[in-house]
């Protein structure tokens, strides 16, 4: 979580911090911050609220040859103007803004106190740049006093600091990400292209533990002994880095309506010339694995359980899905030859980072499917599979999940080598198009439920996945209580919260399961719910809330999801939220 931004030498380098900050708050926005360093005078500004309020702060005319911009997700201490970054040190030398975690950080402090540090807030950070300046005025050299916090300090780090008298902007870096962007005369540096890409498209990813400093045309990187490293430097794929509303009012909207367009891009990414376009010793050891495990979080883990079922029914092999964070406490392998996979849009969710860490110990086979290549656990995986869906800047995950779903749905279709499934997915593309025809259908039923207190969402097989997914779309940015139950479920117990006029939005597009589901639907009918159908054109019935032509069942999570986040989407809208940054989230979950 957090996002940093950084330059040197740059004109018009306020701009490009501000911009860069509004880029970059999709990884948190609970407050912002920005350090202009001029000569030996460094001026702070920084509060709790949007990057807006804070650059009202920031008189006319300010801008400074190394700036420094923090956009924040609060771990330690409160989202106010004294736990915001940038952090100064006690002695008045030292700035910086930081993206991470420091581990143990209340013994590092505790350590600092006794040595006369004084600390202004309650973060990690401030303990962080508090050591650099106490082992700068030992070393009296900046490179060796970060070392030395490097090797004191455990923990996550993108780090960008200025000290007072040097026109130079020192960057450190380990676990999280960190990217330098090459310039003319200027460098810049953010925690991800997004912000750079207007600017430069040469870029150099500082590795785990690595450190360095940028000038205006110049840079030197070390490794953790010291070493001078030469970075090679890469470039990026503008369109899957940049990001613009193109007109929309919402990223969340803009992000649903690409889903057809992601998904072309994935299929013609991996099924090129009528044949499957993966690594051929990748296909092999998922042949000879004998079970499947996923993990995931959140909307990941939900497309795990749709992929599951993809492995289970089509190639027969067993798998199990598990939450990153319980299967952390208690690892299990099932099976003799488990193949591991890994499901991350942002590359960078800690838990999974966890997980990793324990998997590492066994050596067996790693994939990550993920939309951020270069991530930590790309870095950390034998393998990686791009989704392809560009930057996802709302928080509420959407393409992401689509494009999930549909690449464990190729890669299955590669291992199986079945033709035919790229071609459905393709052919499908038109029905997810005609969803946004029943836009109004949909807002419909979001003004019913926008004033509900509780809501339920029901549906078997395909339609349960999907029910998980649309639940935690819903309560994420509009803030309702919602439940997702397997149909079969109800009366086993959630029945008993059915009264007069509950909704229960019924996923009905299974054709396995539909007699049973039927039979489902006209139970919580019967306890009065108020029951909003969404069916496939085979199964649906007059009164149903939206009909969907039909496709082969196995695309039901990739079609039907649109339904669910317009729904999400429009209910949030209703409640006047801000539907891109729900309270209390951010993108990347880079804390456990
Ligand atoms: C919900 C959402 C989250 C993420 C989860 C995992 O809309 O986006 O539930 O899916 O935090 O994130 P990644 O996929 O980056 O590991």
């Amino acid at each position: 979580m957090c996002g940093i931004v950084g330059c040197i030498g740059k004109n018009h380098g306020r701009e490009y911090i501000i911009n860069g900050l509004k880029t970059l708050d999709y990884r948190g926005y609970d407050s912002a911050g920005i350090a202009f360093l001029k000569q030996d005078s460094i001026s702070i500004y920084k509060d709790a609220g949007s990057v807006e309020h804070v650059n009202s702060l920031i008189p006319i005319g300010e801008d400074g040859d190394a700036i420094i911009g923090h956009t924040r997700w609060a771990t330690h201490g409160k989202p106010n103007k004294s736990n915001s970054h940038p952090h100064i040190s006690f002695d008045g030398e030292f700035v910086l803004v930081h993206n991470g975690i420091v581990e143990r950080f209340a013994e590092h402090k505790a350590s600092l106190l006794k040595q006369g540090v004084t600390f202004n807030s309650d973060t990690d950070s401030e303990v962080f740049v508090n050591m650099i300046a106490l082992f700068y005025k030992e070393e009296k050299n900046v490179l060796k006093a970060i070392k030395k916090a490097m090797e004191t300090v455990d923990g996550s780090y993108a780090i960008a600091l200025i000290h007072k008298g040097e026109n130079r902007l020192y960057v450190l870096k380990n676990v999280s990400p960190l990217l330098i962007g090459i310039g003319e005369d200027f460098n810049l540096v953010a925690s991800d292209a997004s912000p750079m890409i207007e600017y430069t498209n040469k870029f150099i990813e500082l590795g785990d533990k690595e450190y360095g400093y940028i000038e205006k045309s110049n840079y030197k990187i070390f490794n953790f002994d010291g070493q001078e490293v030469s970075k090679k430097l890469i470039s990026k794929d503008i369109s899957l880095v940049r990001h613009d509303l193109n007109g929309y009012p919402h990223y969340m909207l803009k992000e649903i309506e690409e889903i057809p367009d992601v998904i072309t891009r994935l299929v013609n990414h991996y099924y090129l010339d009528e044949k499957y376009n993966f690594d051929d010793e990748l296909i092999k050891k998922i042949k000879q694995s004998d079970h499947i495990i996923f993990l995931g979080c959140g909307t990941s883990y939900h497309a795990s359980l749709v992929g599951g079922r993809y492995f289970e029914e089509m190639l027969e092999i067993p798998t199990a899905s598990y939450i990153a964070s319980e299967w952390a406490f208690h690892p299990m392998f099932p099976g003799k030859k488990p193949f591991i996979v890994f499901i991350s849009q942002s590359g960078e969710t800690a838990d999974l980072i966890h997980c990793l860490n324990i998997v590492k110990k066994y050596n067996y086979d790693t994939l990550l499917i993920t939309n951020t290549s270069g991530s930590t656990l790309e870095r950390g995986c034998k393998y990686s599979l791009n989704i392809q869906a560009g930057v996802e800047v709302s928080v509420a995950s959407t393409k992401a999940y689509a494009a999930q779903v549909a690449m464990l749905l190729l890669l299955v279709a590669a291992v199986k080598g079945e033709a035919k499934i790229a071609d459905e997915i393709l052919r499908a593309l038109p029905i997810i198009k005609s969803i946004k025809d029943k836009q109004n259908d949909i807002k419909n039923v979001a003004n019913i439920i926008k004033d509900k207190q509780s809501i339920f969402y029901i549906g078997r097989g395909y339609d349960y996945y999907l029910s998980l997914e649309a639940s935690l779309k819903l309560k994420e940015i509009s803030y309702i209580h919602s439940e997702a139950i397997a149909g079969g479920e109800l009366k086993h117990g959630p029945i008993a919260l059915i009264e007069n006029e509950t909704p229960v939005i019924v996923f009905f597009t299974d054709n396995v399961t539909a007699n049973s589901m039927r039979g489902n639907i006209e139970e919580v009918k019967s306890r009065g719910a108020r029951v909003f159908v969404i069916s496939t054109k085979e199964l649906s019935k007059d009164g149903d809330t939206i009909i969907i032509d039909q496709y082969p069942n196995y695309l039901s999570s990739i079609i039907v999801s649109s339904v669910a986040f317009y729904l999400a989407y429009y209910t949030s809208l209703s409640k006047g939220y801000d539907v891109d940054k729900p309270r209390n989230l951010a993108k990347s979950v880079t804390v456990e």
